[in-house]
């Protein structure tokens, strides 16, 4: 989750642990640091809170003056000190602290493990320090740029070897890196907010640049070795805004992480043409065993069961139920070793969800969950675990989790498509052309944010909101209500658009802001005819549609478009403007953003 680095003049375990402390702020599970330290590198990891690792580091003096940390969010293998960074060679010559995945690392396990190299993790972080082992030629830095061209994946890495412990070689791709430095030496970190305060000299490391650290300074070059000039910045943040990477809250750091939560949760899933589940161990004979599909989980999570459940029933022709978690051991429900079960939690710690998933056990289903915590009681509990790869979710109100867990039932529904022969060749090909496009499609739409804004500002003292779309648009539309009811607690109710005139369009007058959703190219004129309804009511309508649907964006009030991509992967596009305007608007009525009343982030009691 966060890499840092010092090289200098001081000790560097006080400001190894600073550091890390710093980094922290953005949730870990386990810690850990590694110096050169009397001519040997000197490692210390531990699980849980900063202060084990801390009484590790306490019980011996130091006079290290180079040294590598490492906050961790557990991804590839269980929260655990073995699975705990800075990870070691067989000789323990090479540490290495990592952000990011290495998608091709089971190749290049299998492969060190044939060259006689000894594992003692299930990271896939641990395959850096042997394959730098492997190549060292004398030299770390011709070495590491060695071994990145046998990586494929993102990464920001930090290597410290007691061969040259008088540098750090430091690389990144796709994760964020930058070093600074100061009178006392040099520091690295994945987060500016790890640096201390007085040192505000800064450079950017950009995609494919090495950077290596001496006690006199940083040089930069690219991954073929040829040297960088870089613009040396002066930065001067308040450090509370720091904490957040520069956003005034979370919930807008995590609105805007998406695009990297959504290519890190496809990472290593997918080929040209089909989707790759090692963790799901069931085989062909086993899915078409299957006659049922039953979806369990609570709040967002929910919402995003909802468009797994229209996706499963459609690619992979399996009936599928879906649940809220609290209810569904109530209703005894039908369920057998026929019967699929997944669930879905963040946290992975949601008491009704949890009990949903024991009970489906009891009675003999098979479990897939699909979380975002890494040795998660659901995880742990489940058969089969799909991890969504979205880093910590602090803010009480789920973004990037949901995103990645729509796209994690899109791989999960293609997955089971694929292995009955439900859907032909080239509609998963198309499916999965589309599915790589989505992180940078997410990315365009925070292009139009100053839109949402003004939005947020025409609807953020109403009393009372629709949300309404048809088929996947009414799943979304679930999500953005209960967006917009927790953090701005105005009323939001969603409504299927067909729905509204047999009862509901009573309470619709021009005071009432009407969200309407239309991605759902088969459904486009239905969805207008019924937004034409609310239009004679005089309701304020907004709509959200993709580019190209001029009929519809000339019928509403305002209108959003939205990048084009296939219905099917549209709630994902769909949900962002939507999580914004929440946002928005909460800010807008002066509430606690991040924390709204009465809520808390993971639902422990039944
Ligand atoms: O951790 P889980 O995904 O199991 O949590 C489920 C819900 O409590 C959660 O999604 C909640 O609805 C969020 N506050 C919504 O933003």
């Amino acid at each position: 989750m966060g890499v840092f680095g010092y090289i200098g003049k001081k000790n560097a375990v006080p400001i190894l642990i600073e550091g890390i402390k710093q980094l922290g702020f953005q949730g870990f599970d386990s810690t850990g640091l590694a110096v050169f330290e009397e001519g040997r590198l000197w490692v210390a990891k531990s699980t849980g809170k900063l202060t084990e690792l801390e009484n590790k580091v306490n019980a011996r003096t130091f006079n290290s003056t180079v040294g590598i940390g490492h906050t961790r969010w557990a991804t590839h293998g269980r929260p655990c000190d073995e699975n705990a960074h800075p990870h070691i060679d067989c000789r323990g010559d090479f540490a290495v602290v990592h952000n990011g995945i290495i998608e091709n690392y089971l190749e290049l396990k299998e492969w060190l493990l044939a060259e006689g190299h000894i594992f003692r993790s299930e990271t896939d972080t641990e395959v850096l320090p042997h394959l730098i082992e492997h190549y060292y030629d004398g030299d770390m830095d011709t070495t590491v740029r060695k071994i990145l061209q046998k990586v494929e994946g993102s990464y920001a890495l930090i290597a410290l070897s007691c061969k040259e412990p008088d540098m750090l070689v430091a690389a990144r791709k796709s994760n964020s890196l930058v070093v600074c430095q100061g009178e006392e030496g040099c520091y690295l970190a994945s987060n500016f907010s790890a640096i201390p305060e007085h040192t505000k000299n800064t450079y950017v490391l950009e995609d494919e640049e090495i950077a290596i650290l001496t006690d006199n300074g940083v040089n930069f070059t690219d991954f073929q070795g040829e040297a960088k000039d870089k613009i040396l910045y002066e930065v001067n943040w308040d450090a509370s805004v720091v904490e957040k990477d520069g956003y005034d809250h979370f919930m807008l750091k995590e609105i805007y992480e998406q695009p990297k939560a959504l290519r890190d949760t496809l990472g290593g899933r997918l080929t040209e043409e089909k989707v790759v589940l090692r963790e799901v161990a069931l085989t062909p004979e086993q899915i078409a065993s299957f006659n049922k599909v039953a979806i369990v989980a609570c709040g967002t999570a929910y919402h995003a069961g909802l468009i797994g459940r229209t996706l499963i029933e459609r690619w992979a022709k399996i009936p599928v139920e879906i649940d809220i978690a609290s209810e569904f051991r109530y209703r005894s429900p039908l369920i057998d070793e026929h019967t699929l079960t997944v669930v879905l939690s963040q946290s992975g710690e949601t008491a009704d969800t949890l009990a949903a998933l024991r009970e489906a056990k009891r009675l003999g289903a098979r479990v897939v969950a699909i979380t975002n915590v890494v040795g998660s009681s659901v995880s742990r509990e489940a058969h089969d675990v799909i991890y969504t790869w979205a880093g910590p979710e602090i803010a009480i109100a789920s973004t990037k989790a949901y995103t990645t867990q729509i796209e994690a039932m899109i791989l999960l529904a293609l997955f089971l498509a694929q292995a009955k022969g439900t859907i032909s060749q080239e509609w998963i090909r198309e499916i999965i052309t589309e599915l790589k496009k989505l992180p940078d499609k997410a990315s365009e739409i925070f292009k139009q944010v100053s839109k949402i804004q003004q939005i947020a500002s025409s609807i953020k003292d109403s009393a009372c909101t629709f949300f309404v779309g048809r088929g996947l648009d009414w799943s979304v539309a679930q999500e953005g209500s209960l967006k917009l009811k927790e953090t701005s607690y105005i009323h939001a109710e969603a409504y299927a658009a067909g729905e509204l005139k047999h009862g509901t369009i009573a309470l619709v007058t021009e005071c009432t802001p009407i969200i309407a959703l239309a991605t759902q190219r088969d459904l486009y004129d239905k969805t207008l005819s019924n937004v034409n309804e609310l239009k004679a009511r005089e309701a304020q309508v907004i709509g959200i549609t993709f580019e190209g649907n001029e009929s519809f964006g000339q019928a509403v009030d305002e209108v959003f478009y939205l990048p084009e991509t296939i219905n099917e992967l549209a709630p994902i596009l769909t949900v962002i403007p939507l999580q914004l305007l929440a946002y928005y608007v909460s800010l807008a009525r002066g509430n606690d953003v991040d924390r709204p009343r009465n809520l808390v982030k993971s639902v422990t009691v039944e």
